[in-house]
């Protein structure tokens, strides 16, 4: 299965190699063994020791429960990495407090400990690469051509961690977006695409948990190495297109259940497909090159009594999207109550959150005609007056623009 990735030391890398020390690049003869911990922070909150001593051996080492024989000081792009982490965190610092960065941070590497154990697995190594339909692959770059340039800023919580967002920032074209054509009726066939891919890879029978994109990462963005939370459990990648010199070279990298560190190099059109929430996954490599962009699609195996889905206990955690922030939208929009009271129990300020087109839980609601949910969001303080933008565009607005009978009524419209 691996043979099918790209390997990232094959013959585009070399000359990257170049400016490696001398001492690490003899080194480079073969792709380097390592596993977590060494790239960035993952299991541990510092990176694997330095060990002066024996600094000049191989990176080759074996690997010992995740930790090298012989500790590197450099990651394996010659950064200090435990330097390079700390200017992270004091990136972020200086943005929200030390307090919720190091809040988030914590609980990444809790999660990356305490969840991949105790997950079903669902194939031998957790990753393959294979490329994207490629007529679908067409539709979608169109797409992207068409409205990159009207790319909004993503929004992140406070101190979130995932990705450097105060120093790179990530735009989104997103499939979602109203002022773009098309991009529902896309958003559909690529999640149809994708679950069947993933379903021959895994041989589960899946269904959607969400699909999220086109999210572009500029200049020396980073993701940090995470674990999805449930429901995101077989997930997929697909890089839409990449732009500046290097960005062919940004890997993904991956952790697979065999505990070592490999690096997916993908290519506009490429689908990566893993398991998101037992591999560990993150570009902890700067992005050389201008811009990235991905859209990320998620699925969760059907539950049953012969296939439970064990859930993970944690405290909540970055994700892969962002768009989790929005999670009480979605749930709105799908006419889930039950999910509806638990987020918004749990999490008060979403209950009259606005998303990047200034929706509101309730518009969503009140959209699909889910009256029980628009009538939980009122109590709980949605207010039916408030707009998407100007011009009335009300919940009383968007009940009628989707004929919402049920939601009309209760309004007292009909
Ligand atoms: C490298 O250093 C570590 C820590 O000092 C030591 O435990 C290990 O045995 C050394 N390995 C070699 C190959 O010298
Ligand atoms: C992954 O890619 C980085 C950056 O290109 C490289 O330095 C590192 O050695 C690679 N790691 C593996 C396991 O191939
Ligand atoms: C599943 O994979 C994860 C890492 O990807 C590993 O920690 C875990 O032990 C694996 N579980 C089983 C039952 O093999």
């Amino acid at each position: 299965m691996s043979g099918a990735l790209s390997c990232a030391l094959s013959a585009p890398l070399l000359p990257l190699l170049l400016l490696l020390p001398l001492s690490l690049s003899q080194h480079y003869d073969h792709a380097p063994v390592y596993a977590h911990d060494v790239s960035f922070p993952i299991l541990s909150p510092t990176v694997v020791p330095f060990s002066e001593s024996n600094s000049s051996s191989s990176l080759l080492s074996t690997i010992t429960g995740g930790y090298f024989d012989t500790p590197p000081k450099t990651n394996p792009l010659g950064h200090d990495v435990q330097e390079f982490y700390s200017k992270f965190i004091d990136g972020c610092s200086a943005k929200y407090s030390r307090r919720q960065c190091e809040q988030t941070e914590r609980q990444r590497i809790q999660q990356n400990n305490d969840q991949p154990p105790k997950m079903t697995n669902y194939t031998t190594l957790g990753y393959h690469k294979l490329k994207f339909d490629p007529d679908l692959f067409a539709e979608l770059l169109t797409f992207y051509n068409s409205y990159r340039d009207q790319a909004v800023p993503e929004k992140w919580p406070a101190g979130n961690t995932f990705t450097n967002h105060w120093s790179s920032p990530t735009l989104m074209v997103s499939l979602e977006d109203r002022r773009f054509h098309n991009g529902l009726s896309l958003k559909t066939r690529i999640w149809d695409s994708v679950q069947k891919s993933l379903e021959s890879w895994s041989h589960q029978t899946l269904k959607k948990t969400s699909l999220y994109g086109i999210r572009i990462y500029t200049s020396d963005s980073i993701l940090a190495p995470h674990v999805d939370r449930n429901p995101l459990i077989t997930s997929a990648i697909i890089n839409v297109a990449q732009k500046g010199e290097g960005t062919e070279l940004w890997p993904l990298e991956v952790y697979g259940h065999d505990g070592k560190a490999f690096n997916v190099t993908m290519e506009p059109g490429d689908l990566v497909l893993y398991e998101s929430h037992s591999v560990i996954h993150g570009r902890p490599f700067p992005l050389v090159g201008e811009e990235y962009a991905n859209v990320f699609v998620h699925f969760e195996p059907i539950d049953d009594d012969e296939n439970p889905i064990v859930q993970y206990d944690g405290e909540k955690t970055p994700s892969d999207t962002s768009a989790d922030e929005l999670n009480l939208h979605r749930a709105a929009a799908s006419g889930d109550l039950k999910l509806v009271q638990k987020i918004s129990e749990k999490e008060v300020h979403k209950i009259t959150m606005r998303d990047e087109n200034d929706w509101q839980p309730v518009h969503e609601a009140a959209r699909a005609d889910n009256v029980e949910i628009v009538k939980y969001l009122v109590e709980r303080g949605a207010k039916v007056e408030d707009e998407t933008g100007g011009g009335g565009r009300d919940v009383k607005f968007w009940a009628k623009e989707s004929n919402s009978k049920r939601v009309l009524e209760w309004l007292g419209e009909l």
